[in-house]
């Protein structure tokens, strides 16, 4: 089931989500949901928060080179942890809550977490490229952050700007 995505400035999304502890139906079907809302939106990663579920829970689907989203592709992460990272790397991202945006950011190249799947096995992985990066967007909404704080003063001011006059056109 589609769910309705939170968009910046809800406050909502600044809020630090917790871990999951029962790894049960309920889990399943809110990670079954924000795979069927991200693929309706067209996004490529999303974050429990941005459907207002404050848990430690994020889906990741990226294109594989015939740039279609297999779902064999998906990868479900509850409760991660970052165990290493190294390098930096720069990306122009964007983000379903904060649609119509795009801003280079930087990331660490690569990074290494544990994680949970969704029946509760533990996994340790190291992830490099687009997933890494992605999964590092993904892991900053479970903090409550969005990836236009890491914006420079003066392209955050600029994204202010935009964002208030198309809120005043929407009107
Ligand atoms: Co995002």
């Amino acid at each position: 089931m589609i769910r309705e995505i939170l968009t910046y400035p809800n406050p909502k999304l600044r809020t630090a989500s917790h871990d999951v502890k029962n790894f049960d139906d309920r889990l399943h079907l809110l990670l079954d949901d924000m795979y069927d809302t991200m693929i309706d939106r067209g996004g490529i990663g999303l974050a429990a928060i941005q459907v207002g579920v404050e848990l430690n829970a994020l889906v990741i689907n990226l294109s594989n080179e015939n740039d279609e989203q297999d779902k064999n592709d998906l990868v479900e992460i509850i409760n991660p942890r970052v165990l290493q990272s190294e390098g930096v790397t720069t990306y122009q991202e964007g983000c379903l809550s904060v649609p119509n945006v795009y801003e280079d950011v930087e990331r660490f190249e690569k990074i290494k977490v544990s994680f949970f799947d969704r029946d509760g096995k533990p996994h340790t992985k190291e992830y490099e490229g687009l997933m890494a990066i992605a999964l590092q967007h993904e892991m900053d909404h479970l903090q409550g952050h969005l990836f236009i704080e890491k914006l420079s003063y003066l392209k955050r001011k600029k994204f202010e700007r935009e964002w208030k006059k198309r809120a005043k056109t929407k009107e």
